[in-house]
């Protein structure tokens, strides 16, 4: 299926929700082992359309832009769709079949019991008026991963109900079978945790409007770095700092490749006697210089849309492939078989 067959037979199926462009937090915590995946495993990774939907709908048209612009992400960070298998999740339409079947493998109580929806409920003021399409979606998920007997599925740690309960199903119908037809999947949790918002709030995120996204400008990078939270007690320069919740060191943490020079700053910053405005010039030029050539790239793919097109076309129909080949098996075990 891949042109450049990988070191490891194990599939890995991973995602996002098109509802923006993707910002430094994707990037540190998943887009930068993605890269790094594709190599070793049979990845594929999804453009999660129609579990966007489920509580966007209404606003169809921007999950419908966001899906080519998170493409043109991936494709930026260097995401290689030779090595890996991008493809629109509403375009299979077997995802949605399975997804029917799982959902009587499911209760409607253990729906609401998933600790990542009951989250997002409380987050969106969805109590009251949960389209049920949304509270069904550890069902879909279940149906994304299963699809591509996936054993391997990184996400971060919010996500981790999500396989419990994909592997709940697994387990379910397996047993229904009388033999192993689905795999069971483990979470691959990056090493480094969530990358705060430049604010200093614990997660970067488009709603917040604290993200340095992977398209951002020259000037809006310099922008946010100078916005960045640091240390309210800092005030003047010889004043002592602190580290904890220190954002520009955070930054500095999950971007500086001179780990030695960053020591000796973090003392220097301690000692007092650092400005600010230092420690923020030093991790404008890494951001500068990590961010240029994704921008330079992004820019690039963005002018030729068709070709960004078929590339999704073809992973797609790739990808359609071996959901059909579950779809069917799953059906033959249900008792769906009739010609
Ligand atoms: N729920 C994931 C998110 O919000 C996106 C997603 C959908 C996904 N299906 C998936 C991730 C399957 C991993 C595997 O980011």
């Amino acid at each position: 299926m891949d042109t450049t067959s990988p070191r490891n037979a194990e599939v890995i199926l991973t995602g996002d929700r098109p509802t923006g462009p993707l910002h430094l937090g994707h990037y540190v915590g998943s887009l930068r082992s993605r890269v790094a995946y594709q190599h070793d495993y049979r990845q594929f990774i999804m453009l999660a359309d129609a579990q966007a939907l489920t509580d966007n709908m209404d606003d169809t048209d921007k999950v419908h832009r966001n899906v080519v612009e998170v493409a043109l992400d991936y494709l930026a960070v260097g995401i290689d769709p030779r090595q890996s298998t991008v493809f629109i999740q509403s375009q299979i339409p077997e995802l949605a079949e399975l997804t029917f079947y799982y959902l009587n493998l499911v209760t409607v109580a253990r729906l609401e019991r998933n600790p990542t929806v009951k989250e997002e409920i409380r987050l969106r003021g969805f109590e009251r008026d949960i389209p049920a399409g949304f509270l069904a979606y550890p069902a879909s998920q279940a149906a994304d991963i299963t699809a591509f007997k996936a054993a391997l599925v990184p996400v971060g740690e919010d996500q981790i109900p999500m396989i419990e309960q994909t592997n709940e199903i697994v387990r379910r119908f397996n047993r229904m079978a009388g033999r192993d037809i689905l795999v069971e999947a483990q979470a691959l949790v990056p090493p480094v945790g969530r990358l705060p918002g430049i604010d200093g709030k614990a997660k970067m995120s488009k709603s917040l409007g604290n993200t340095i996204n992977l398209g951002a400008t020259a000037d809006e990078i310099r922008a946010a770095v100078k916005k960045i939270y640091t240390d309210p007690l800092h005030l003047r320069v010889d004043d002592p700092g602190h580290l904890e919740g220190n954002v520009a060191f955070i930054y500095l943490d999950a971007f500086d490749p001179d780990k030695e020079g960053l020591a000796a700053l973090k003392e220097h910053y301690v000692r007092g006697g650092l400005a600010d405005s230092l420690v923020k010039k030093r991790l404008e030029n890494i951001l500068q210089e990590l961010l240029e050539p994704i921008r330079t790239r992004r820019e690039q793919f963005a002018q030729d849309r068709g070709y960004v097109m078929q590339l999704l076309k073809e992973g797609t129909a790739k990808a359609r492939d071996v959901a059909a080949q579950t779809m069917d098996e799953v059906k033959a075990v249900l008792g769906l078989r009739y010609f």
